[in-house]
């Protein structure tokens, strides 16, 4: 059986990033930068070498940086040009999606993610959608998103990224009750958002990376709230489970929760080391760190 193609992604940006204020008082919490990229750039990126053509965003206000972000940007671009910079010039053109590539629109009031991606039903209409969550940032040798559609292309329905957890983590995520497994795709038996440690199914854990069937928006359309009274993603999918196939799907690589400052500065190693330019002085700096906290018995 074949399914139709996953051309359409949404990004939902539409979240107050309480957990990095002040960053965040004035700036999205997506327009963060790892080394030197934004992260709602590395998510685009993930999403265009999965073979997405239409990039939704679904965005709040304040966030008008990422609009500009993705747009031609005149005086910089006069500016490196009288300077002869060519190869940021180029840099910063390959930047741009297509004209008509990508979409905007407000979610009026942060309800919750399940609500952001309600807010994109007449946009994504009835086809299969993406959806990326940018602070959920995925190092991997071939970009999850690519590998969840290879997945999808098998099962079909909705589909989510999952990985393992510690156990004292589960009340961060959506947790998945496993039901059978086939090499990396797990059958969804049941879903419970941000679980105790106690109640939790098991440690399989929701990542910011799903594909959705468009049968969601008529669940999502009752605006059921859930944990944190929020309009939570994962209770539609849950609802729709024995009506469609759902799995989760162990990605191949390495996820770091940028939404979260530890996690965030995680990842700024992480990229850093191993950054053309500044791989190798990282690597010095982080040596230099690790000696001096063995020095301190720290
Ligand atoms: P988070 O739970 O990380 O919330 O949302 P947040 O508001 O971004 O950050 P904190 O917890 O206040 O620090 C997960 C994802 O869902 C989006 C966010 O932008 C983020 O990508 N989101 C969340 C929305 O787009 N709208 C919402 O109403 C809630």
């Amino acid at each position: 059986m074949t399914f139709q193609k996953v051309r359409k992604a949404i990004f939902p940006v539409g979240g107050l990033g309480v957990r990095f204020l002040p960053a965040t008082k004035a700036m999205p919490k997506e327009m963060l930068p790892v080394v030197d990229k934004p992260l709602i750039q590395y998510a685009v990126e993930e999403a265009m070498a999965a073979g997405i053509e239409q990039f939704i965003f679904v965005t709040g206000r304040g966030k008008s940086a990422i609009e500009d972000h993705f747009d031609r940007s005149f005086e910089l671009e006069e500016t490196l040009a009288q300077r002869n910079k060519k190869a940021e010039l180029s840099m910063i053109a390959s930047l741009l999606p297509e004209a008509g590539q990508v979409a905007y629109l407000r979610q009026q009031q942060p309800l919750g993610l399940g609500h952001a991606v309600w807010c994109a039903r007449h946009l994504v209409g009835d086809e299969p959608v993406a959806v990326l969550l940018a602070d959920d940032l995925v190092k991997a040798d071939k970009p999850c998103l690519a590998q969840m559609i290879e997945a999808y292309q098998q099962v079909g329905g909705n589909l989510t990224a999952v990985m393992d957890v510690p156990k004292p983590h589960t009340d961060k995520y959506g947790i998945v009750q496993p039901g059978e497994t086939r090499g990396r795709l797990v059958e969804v038996a049941g879903l419970v958002e941000k679980p105790s440690p106690a109640k939790a199914p098991s440690t399989l854990a929701v990542i910011g990376r799903y594909i959705l069937d468009p049968a969601i928006f008529a669940e999502l359309a009752r605006k059921e709230r859930g944990a944190g009274n929020e309009i939570q993603l994962t209770d539609a999918m849950a609802k729709l489970i024995g009506r469609q196939p759902f799995h989760g799907y162990r990605f191949v690589g390495r996820r770091f929760d940028c939404g979260d400052k530890a996690g965030f500065i995680e990842a700024t190693i992480a990229y850093a080391l191993e950054h053309e330019a500044i791989g190798k002085a990282t690597r010095d700096m982080v040596r230099r760190f690790a000696e001096g906290l063995e020095r301190d018995g720290a």
